[in-house]
């Protein structure tokens, strides 16, 4: 078994309560590709034990900063209490969906878990995931209260690039569904919604399960309203306000395969008379609505991530900049924005100056006197994408309801 003994800076931020390890910080030391290894301190005590990775710059994340060999039963414990977090939160009902593993935020780093009723989906980040992927799938299984059907393996994100792993996609239990996916989502103060899920072809594992809380507080300011759901993917920003009684709804994406999932979920839950799907790049069809003097009652901006890395954060910023002032220009007096960025390295006090930013440069005519915005509610991700406190990192999804004033 390899070891890995950090420098003085290394220890200092493990201390502090960082678990990762740099390969800067490492002083000596080597181990297998994706092996669970023993930290030393530089005079030699013990720190902890950490997944290795031989090729990340992140070259260990620490899962214990006990001097104990994590065996079974620590892993056991770790899927377990995963799992209990989001059966506390009510989202273990059998036709439901949630994460039930977030990689590090779970103490589980590299290993996503997402489950689309009885279906799993796995996606793994990191040479220790793909080590331990059978092995935690087994403890998974013991520990949910329900049968799985199906069991989709989907390591193909960029991540794994900076692990030196190829993308992967295979059907570990069970083979592609010949029906469609569906959820039902409900829970307190949530209508009953049907979505479906493709798990194989939608973006991350399927779905954007992360918004689910979002979705439902959104849809509190919709009754009787006309509601813009920019970045729609398969709308359930648009269909959840629909639910609620929004008397018109428009929903705009470029992807004509969400699109349709879109249809098809407006149909089942009987408001595609209310639901319209525009196919629209997004900036350019926000641009044109305020050229055409458009008013909105609510306007949802969920873009893409804006910045994967620390040196696209200014570019980022000035596309949320952007961004809102489009969406802020948009809403009737009094009008709410709903607005998100998933880009972890733009933090929150970074994008509410984007939205102060955007909102004194905002409409609603072309002399852009600016509009007063008031963020009443700043949330984040659902509670099954836990933020680890001491891990910075996995607080990436912001979301302000801004009341856009005049
Ligand atoms: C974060 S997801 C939206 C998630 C969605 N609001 C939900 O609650 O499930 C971002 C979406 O933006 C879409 N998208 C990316 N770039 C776009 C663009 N330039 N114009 C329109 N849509 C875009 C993607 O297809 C994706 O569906």
């Amino acid at each position: 078994m390899g070891q890995i003994t950090v420098t003085g800076r290394g220890r200092r931020r493990l201390l502090r309560g960082h678990p990762w390890i740099y390969a800067d910080d490492v002083n000596s030391g080597e181990g297998e590709p994706g092996e669970l290894l023993p930290v030393f301190a530089p005079e030699g005590g013990p720190l902890g034990w950490g997944l290795f990775s031989s090729e990340s710059k992140i070259c260990v994340r620490l899962v214990t900063r006990s001097a104990k060999q994590p065996d079974r039963g620590f892993w056991l414990e770790r899927v377990r209490a995963a799992v209990e977090l989001r059966a506390g939160e009510g989202l273990l009902e059998p036709e439901g969906a949630c994460r039930l593993i977030a990689a590090d935020a779970d103490g589980i780093p590299g290993l996503v878990v997402d489950r689309y009723a009885d279906v799993l989906v796995l996606q793994s980040g990191g040479q220790a995931s793909d080590r331990m992927m059978a092995f935690l799938e087994e403890l998974v299984l013991e520990v949910l209260p329900f049968e799985i059907r199906a069991i989709l393996d989907r390591s193909e994100s960029s991540v794994r690039k900076h692990e030196g792993l190829d993308p992967r996609v295979e059907w570990r239990r069970g083979s592609a569904p010949t029906e469609r996916i569906e959820v039902v989502e409900q829970g307190p103060g949530m209508e009953r919604l049907v979505y479906g899920v493709d798990v194989e072809h939608g973006h991350k594992t399927g779905h954007y399960l992360d918004q689910r809380m979002n979705r439902a507080e959104a849809a509190r300011y919709a009754r009787g309203k006309r509601v813009l759901d920019v970045f729609s993917y398969d709308g359930l920003f648009a269909i959840r306000a629909a639910l609620a009684g929004a008397s018109e709804v428009v929903a705009i994406d470029q992807s004509e395969a969400a699109g349709e999932r879109l249809l098809e979920n407006a149909r089942c839950n009987g408001v595609a008379d209310r639901v319209r799907f525009e196919r629209a790049k997004a900036m350019d069809d926000l641009r044109r609505r305020v050229e055409d003097g458009e008013s909105w009652d609510v306007v949802v901006l969920d873009p893409p991530a804006f910045a994967r890395s620390k040196r696209e954060v200014d570019g980022a910023v000035r596309g949320y900049r952007e961004l809102n002032r489009r969406g802020m220009s948009l809403v009737s007096p009094g009008g709410l924005v709903v607005s998100a960025s998933c880009s972890h390295n733009v933090d929150r006090q970074t994008f509410t100056k984007a939205l102060a930013d955007g909102a004194r440069a905002a409409g609603p005519d072309s002399e852009a006197a600016g509009r007063e915005a008031r963020i009443v509610r700043f949330t984040g991700a659902s509670p099954d994408h836990p933020v680890l406190a001491n891990l910075p990192e996995t607080d990436y999804l912001k979301c302000a309801f801004v009341r856009v004033g005049r």
